[in-house]
């Protein structure tokens, strides 16, 4: 197998940057090249003091010491497509939003330029290797692409690789996964592409934590564990429902459930409904892939999780206004947390976003607090949630806030909606009276310690516990 000795990444976002930083960082013997169109983003990525296009707990420490090593950054697409052994396909496949399969297949546009750019760009041979998440047989599609535009003496061999990393935890999950999947042709010469790759993570991963597996395989495994990772939420979800209304504690349940080693207790949490750019999409995806198959009853089956977790978010929304009185007109409703978890700053399909949608349509004023998501980001999804209403009026509603203090000074609720530590830290006395009164709590994420605010006077809600003792 050929020994990698310069990668090239196209696509330096939530992905390819952590990934290839931290393959920079193991192996030092590895020239490593991120490449990306937006300009902006390589400039971040190359900013003297850091800061980097992307929250991570853990990333600006692995940047610090590869960049400029054997770690770069650059818009020269070409040019890291021209010296590379390997290049990783990392970038964007959004839901399409127009066109055949809208709402739900994969929009394949970025993975298909990237693809004919380095069939247009390589005078050499070269493993390309995905590793954005792509429908069951992509792969095929990227090798008539290259083949069909190839130059003499450039053959292409392609491998499915796709990331399990999870945001907020991304430099750990990098630094030691529970595996490596990568997938390949059971040729000859795809067997030897895929012991290339798996020679670079053998320098930091465990042999026997490196799966090979066949191209279809890999594929199919990563949307398979986005949908049965999101299943499980929905399925406690729903359970949580169920809490609410018999006085039943979620917490409670799914310790019990939990504790059997069958089910394991790791991802059972009941919250306000799950986010992410991953889970929807790719659960979407799968369900296009099904319909696409015929096999409608597998696509609805996968599509409930979805709408489950819709339903959640709804439902979490109604419990507000139906705890205020069954209104929420002119009040002043607080939302703390606006990324789609902790310790991130990514708030792509975060539930906040639909909460707030919600609680505009009930004509409230929504204050906002999230320590990481940039004000700019906050109008541009407000302003995509509520369509056909201009940014100047939803601004007349929505005040976003330097701290959780401030926030929370004279409204008649605060919801949690991400689960970030310092919003346990609060001094909830000094919130409490700074509120006009009755003072609600709605904790979407089982964060807060409920007796003690209960004990200062705050009407609290948490979601999966029932009211009933
Ligand atoms: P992202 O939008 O953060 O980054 C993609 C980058 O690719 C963008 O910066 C974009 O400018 C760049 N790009 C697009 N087309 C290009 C081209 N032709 N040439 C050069 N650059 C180009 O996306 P992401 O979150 O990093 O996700 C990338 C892929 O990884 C997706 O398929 C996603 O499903 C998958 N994935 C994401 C996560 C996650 O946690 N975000 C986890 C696992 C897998
Ligand atoms: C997910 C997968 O975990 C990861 O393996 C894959 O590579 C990308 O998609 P990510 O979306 O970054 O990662 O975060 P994750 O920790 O999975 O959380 C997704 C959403 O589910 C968040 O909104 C989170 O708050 C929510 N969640 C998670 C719950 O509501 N309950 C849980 O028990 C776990």
């Amino acid at each position: 197998a050929v020994k990698v000795k310069k990668i090239c990444c196209i696509g330096a976002g939530y992905v390819g940057g952590p990934t290839c930083a931290v393959i920079a960082l193991k192996c030092p013997h590895i020239q490593v090249t991120i490449v990306d169109l937006n300009q902006t983003r390589v400039d971040a990525w190359n900013s003297l003091d850091y800061k980097l296009p992307i929250y991570e707990p853990g990333l600006e420490d692995v940047v610090r010491q590869a960049r400029g090593r054997n770690l770069f950054f650059s818009t020269d697409v070409d040019k890291g497509i021209l010296e590379a052994d390997l290049i990783f396909v990392s970038v964007n496949t959004p839901t399409k939003k127009t066109g055949v399969g809208a709402g739900f297949a994969a929009d394949l546009n970025y993975v298909e330029l990237a693809t004919r750019r380095i069939a247009a760009v390589a005078t050499s041979s070269k493993i390309v290797v995905e590793k954005s998440t792509v429908p069951c047989r992509t792969a095929e599609s990227m090798r008539t692409i290259l083949e069909a535009n190839s130059k003499p003496n450039a053959r292409f061999d392609i491998l499915s690789n796709p990331e399990f990393l999870a945001e907020g935890t991304a430099i750990d999950d990098l630094f030691r996964p529970d595996r490596v999947l990568i997938g390949s042709l059971q040729t000859p010469e795809g067997v030897d592409a895929c012991a290339s790759l798996a020679e670079v993570y053998a320098n930091w991963v465990p042999r026997e934590r490196i799966l090979t597996v066949g191209l279809w395989s890999s594929e199919l495994s990563k949307l398979a564990a986005n949908a049965m990772l999101a299943q499980r939420i929905s399925s406690i979800n729903a359970l949580s429902a169920i809490c609410e209304a018999t006085g039943a504690n979620i917490d409670e349940v799914a310790h019990a459930i939990g504790y059997d080693s069958r089910v394991g207790p790791k991802f059972l949490k009941a919250s306000v409904g799950f986010g992410g750019s991953c889970f929807q999409k790719d659960i979407l995806n799968l369900v296009y892939l099904s319909e696409s198959l015929h096999l409608s009853e597998i696509a609805a089956y996968w599509r409930q999780v979805v709408e489950m977790n819709e339903y959640q978010k709804r439902r979490f929304a109604k419990k507000v206004v139906d705890t205020l009185f069954n209104t929420i007109t002119n009040k002043r409703i607080t939302v703390l947390g606006f990324a789609f978890k902790a310790d991130t700053g990514d708030t792509r399909e975060s539930a906040s976003i639909s909460l707030v949608r919600d609680f505009l349509s009930e004509k409230a004023f929504v204050n906002i607090y999230d320590p990481k998501v940039e004000e700019a980001q906050i109008w541009q999804d407000l302003s995509e949630a509520v369509p056909g209403t201009p940014l100047e009026i939803i601004k007349k509603s929505v005040t976003i806030c330097n701290d959780a203090l401030s926030a929370c000074t004279n409204a008649e609720a605060i919801v949690v909606a991400t689960e970030w530590k310092e919003f346990r830290d609060i001094d909830w006395q000094v919130v409490y009276d700074s509120m006009n009164k009755p003072a609600f709590v709605f904790d979407g994420r089982m964060l807060l310690d409920a007796q003690k605010l209960k004990e200062i006077g705050f009407n609290v809600t948490v979601v999966g516990r029932g009211g009933r003792p």
